[in-house]
């Protein structure tokens, strides 16, 4: 066994058997898209997460995106983001016209709040926060900053469904939580997101932004006398959920309490045989409010070997590990955002990586990764 090497994936999606009969039931109904399965996933969704409402999107990106702009957001306004993102937190600011003024993060890997403060200008309009791999931001003291300076607060919660601050589920918190259901998040779509709100005319707004700018639903217009009469105000896109989706979010979502404590399981595991390794960091050991989409170790200098050197040594023992991510400011779409400014993101981009992690790895994957990352 000692020569032999495993293929270990970084993720591997975990779609059941009950997620496949949904799927194809919804195959039968004549309604494809804007049907009864997103409403119901719509409705689920804001039960959980215990907000108003919650609309349906084709990905965070359009959350991100729609969200943006129902608070009015566009040209000549700035929204800080942190620079430890992936790159679509900051492509929904640049699409709306506004500037993505980035803050450096702290220990966490999470944006600095003290950052924040410092980068407010006169042109700030919002704060986009990302509970970076599963670890939820400290929201009350961010809620008292954007209070303090009338900004208006975004949540990207991609990698945080199902992460709590004092009880309360985070996408909660802000105007607007975005949420991702793409294939390697905690629950999926393949491709798909969700926007929670409290606000009615967010949602309104947020509703007829990803149907063209139409101003009625199409239940509510099949609903009515004539169907074709229907008012545009704005040019809107289109960022609909399909009837497939939503019904693979519904069974994905009535199990993701039990998703949760098993990745929540799988990460002790880790915690347990990696925690006294010399060199290796675990990023936010012994948070207990971690959901872990991502499970990151540090390189430390006193590994003695170069985080890009494990990266290489893994892959060629069979095992998949990444950054995530490289910083925001290293994109020449983003370069107003200079690189000195982000000690703490250049620091976790240089060590950070992240290693196998999905529901269904099985402990002698998780060993083999282990055995393999003690034999550097
Ligand atoms: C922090 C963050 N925000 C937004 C997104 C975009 O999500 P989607 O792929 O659903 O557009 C991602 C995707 O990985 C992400 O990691």
């Amino acid at each position: 066994m000692k020569n032999e090497t495993m293929d270990v994936p970084l993720f591997n999606p975990e779609i059941s058997k009950a997620d496949k009969k949904v799927i194809l039931d919804s195959l039968q109904s004549s309604i494809l898209s804007g049907g009864p399965n997103l409403k119901k996933f719509e409705a689920l969704f804001a039960k959980h997460m215990g907000t108003k409402f919650a609309i349906g999107v084709s990905s965070a990106t359009a959350a991100l995106h729609l969200s943006l702009l129902s608070q009015g957001i566009g040209k000549g306004d700035e929204v800080i983001i942190p620079d430890f993102t992936f790159v679509a937190t900051a492509n929904a600011v640049a699409l709306t016209g506004a500037k993505a003024i980035c803050a450096d993060i702290d220990s966490t890997l999470n944006i600095s709040i003290k950052d924040i403060e410092r980068k407010i200008t006169k042109k700030t309009k919002a704060v986009i926060v990302v509970h970076f791999s599963g670890v939820p931001c400290k929201m009350n003291e961010i809620k008292k900053i954007v209070k303090k300076y009338n900004l208006k607060l975004i949540e990207d919660c991609a990698h945080a469904i199902g992460a709590k601050v004092d009880k309360k589920f985070v996408g909660t918190f802000g105007d607007t939580g975005c949420f991702s259901f793409f294939a390697t998040k905690n629950m999926t779509t393949i491709e798909g997101g969700m926007i929670t709100t409290n606000s009615r005319v967010t949602a309104n707004k947020v509703s007829s932004l990803r149907a063209h700018g139409i101003t009625k639903s199409v239940s509510q217009r099949y609903g009515s006398k004539h169907p074709w009469d229907y008012d545009v105000d704005e040019p809107g896109y289109n960022f609909k959920l399909d009837e497939m989706r939503s019904s693979l979010g519904i069974s994905q979502l009535s199990r993701l309490d039990k998703i949760i404590k098993k990745r929540q399981r799988i990460a002790k595991y880790y915690n347990q045989k990696l925690k006294n390794v010399k060199g290796i960091e675990i990023s936010n050991l012994n948070n207990k409010n971690h959901v872990y989409h991502l499970y990151i170790i540090k390189i430390t200098d006193d590994f003695e070997m170069s985080r890009n050197t494990v990266h290489k040594q893994l892959k060629n023992e069979g095992i998949q590990t990444t950054v995530h991510y490289r910083p925001i400011h290293e994109f020449s779409l983003f370069k107003e955002n200079k690189p000195e400014e982000f000690p703490n993101t250049n620091k976790a981009f240089a060590e950070c990586l992240s290693i196998p992690f999905f529901v269904t790895i099985t402990k002698k994957q998780q060993d083999y990764v282990i055995r393999k990352i003690k034999e550097l």
